[in-house]
């Protein structure tokens, strides 16, 4: 599955841009401008793309699929690492061929990227019109208008409130079946290695009615797939009105009596609500920290059929020392016992995928085996694999050296990557000779003549299309794997 881990996820080049609507006759017809948008880095940035889409269609603007036919071009940046800046700065240089032959062209740079760098991006990139960070959406048409007079137009001020609860997103590149829903921002949890707090500010849960009332909505119009998106869903938190009825109902004391009469909105509590709207609607979320996520989530997986099977619960490090440098707040002990109470809660079959740093700050050999075994002893699913990389501004940065040289940090990434392979081959045979529902999402990469899906471990399965379409459930019985992929015939 396309993650957190740094994709272009609507490059030039990705089929999924194609299906971007285009500009229909009537569109052009009444002169609308064109706005061109490509997303980089993680699903929150695809699904920021789709409320800047909306807003910006509000404002008169019409999408279009082709760069090459826009008045205006959003990229919606990365800052994880470097080379997700590098990719963006490369991108840029190539846009600046589209601006020699149209002088009139808007560029605008949105996202964690523009955060980070604020009007510094404008002095290093020369074609750069519009610098905005990822609170500044709603004002993209009058940073839009500033730029169209020639002036540089910057909105880089971060929100404690803002979530766009109320926009509702044009759905970019979309199969029509699986959809993301944001349900808070920002990250207050300061990792040693992370850029993320700088450029996407204090952490605020969404509304859940508004939530609630997307999901359905999406049910509405066909969507059976939708996954709940936070850095850190699990410290999901809302207080309403009708969270406190409903605690009153359950306490046994009137509710004067007590010092706090309203129990928030919890994010099991908002699993649960999603998961209530039809058992035809999966339900995904992404991300669980290890510290945060609690048993009350688990058990409301296992209650809900339509609550896949599936955890990502990034490690970063399997070493204590290192975990401690990182500022992860937990230990290797208390990763390991998360992991216990995953398998003892939904069995062993539950879906498990990690993130991994190789070569973190003063990151030993030993330190690096630590990570090894404890794979070994989570039994991943998948993973999303990286070498540090050390970010302007952290704490990592400011206080620890990044002293562990570049091919030594390559060579445990390529170890940590084989024996994922491995443990992939490993759980994906699990599923050999049963039969797992999948829900279609398209053609299969490779040929038209099969379709492709997920089970409910977030694992792809493909097949012989038959009279099968996208946004249907079948079940297929798994007849071989590779460690990326199930192949299986309908049953
Ligand atoms: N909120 C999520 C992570 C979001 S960033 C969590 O806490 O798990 C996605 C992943 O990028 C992280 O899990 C981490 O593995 C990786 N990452 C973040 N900063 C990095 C850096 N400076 N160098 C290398 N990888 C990094
Ligand atoms: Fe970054 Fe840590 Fe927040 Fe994840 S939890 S976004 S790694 S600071
Ligand atoms: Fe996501 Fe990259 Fe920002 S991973 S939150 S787009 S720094």
């Amino acid at each position: 599955m396309e993650r957190i881990a740094e994709l272009t996820i609507l490059s030039p080049d990705d089929k999924a841009a194609a299906e971007l609507p285009r500009v229909s006759a009537d569109e052009l017809a009444i002169g609308k401008k064109r706005l061109y948008i490509e997303s980089y880095g993680c699903q929150m940035n695809f699904s920021d793309s789709e409320i800047v889409a909306a807003v910006m269609r509000n404002a008169g603007f019409a999408t279009t699929s082709t760069a090459e036919e826009a008045d205006v071009i959003f990229l919606n940046t990365c800052a994880i690492r470097d080379n997700a800046e590098q990719k963006v700065r490369n991108r840029l240089v190539h846009l600046n061929a589209f601006k020699k032959r149209k002088p009139e062209l808007v560029v605008g740079v949105l996202g964690c990227m523009a955060e980070r760098l604020k009007t510094k991006l404008l002095e290093e990139e020369q074609i750069v019109d519009i610098v905005a960070g990822p609170d500044a959406y709603r004002d993209m048409p009058r940073l839009v208008e500033e730029a169209e007079t020639g002036q540089k137009a910057v909105n880089v001020f971060l929100s404690r409130e803002e979530t766009y609860a109320d926009i509702a997103p044009i759905r970019l590149g979309s199969n029509g079946v699986t959809a993301f829903i944001s349900i808070m921002r920002g990250c207050d949890n300061m990792c040693s290695f992370c850029v993320v707090p700088f450029t996407r500010g204090r952490e605020r849960s969404r509304d859940p009615h508004s939530i609630v009332r997307e999901a359905e909505q999406l049910f509405a119009d066909g969507y059976r797939e939708v996954t709940l998106l936070g850095q850190n869903v699990d410290s999901y938190k809302w207080l309403d009105d009708s969270s406190a009825a409903r605690a009153n109902l359950r306490s046994e004391t009137a509710a004067a009596d007590r010092p706090n009469p309203k129990s928030p909105v919890t994010f099991a509590d908002l699993l649960a609500r999603v998961a209530s709207i039809h058992p035809d609607l999966r339900v995904r979320f992404s991300t669980s920290h290890p510290k945060d996520i609690t048993d009350d989530v688990l058990y409301t997986m296992a209650r809900f059929d339509n609550i896949c099977n599936y955890i990502h619960l990034p490690a970063q490090s399997g070493n204590s020392r290192i975990l401690e440098l990182m500022n992860r707040t937990y230990d290797r002990e208390w990763y390991l016992q998360k992991i216990d109470r995953i398998r003892a809660i939904l069995g062993d079959d539950c879906g498990i995928s990690h993130d991994m740093i190789s070569g973190f700050c003063s990151e030993t050999e030993e330190e690096h085996q630590d990570s090894l075994s404890l794979m070994e002893y989570a039994r991943f699913d998948y993973g999303y694999m990286f070498a540090y990389s050390e970010r302007p501004g952290t704490l990592a940065a400011k206080k620890y050296a990044d002293d562990v040289p570049e091919d030594v940090k390559k060579r445990r990434l390529n170890e940590i990557i084989a024996l994922q392979r491995d443990l992939s081959l490993e759980r994906n045979q699990r599923h050999l000779g049963k039969v797992q529902r999948v829900l279609v999402e398209g053609f299969s990469k490779r040929s038209e003549a099969d379709l492709s899906g997920r089970n409910d471990q977030n694992k792809i399965v493909v097949f012989p299309r038959g009279t099968h379409k996208k946004g249907d459930y079948v079940n297929v019985l798994v007849t071989e794997c590779s460690s990326a992929t199930l192949i299986g015939t309908v049953v």
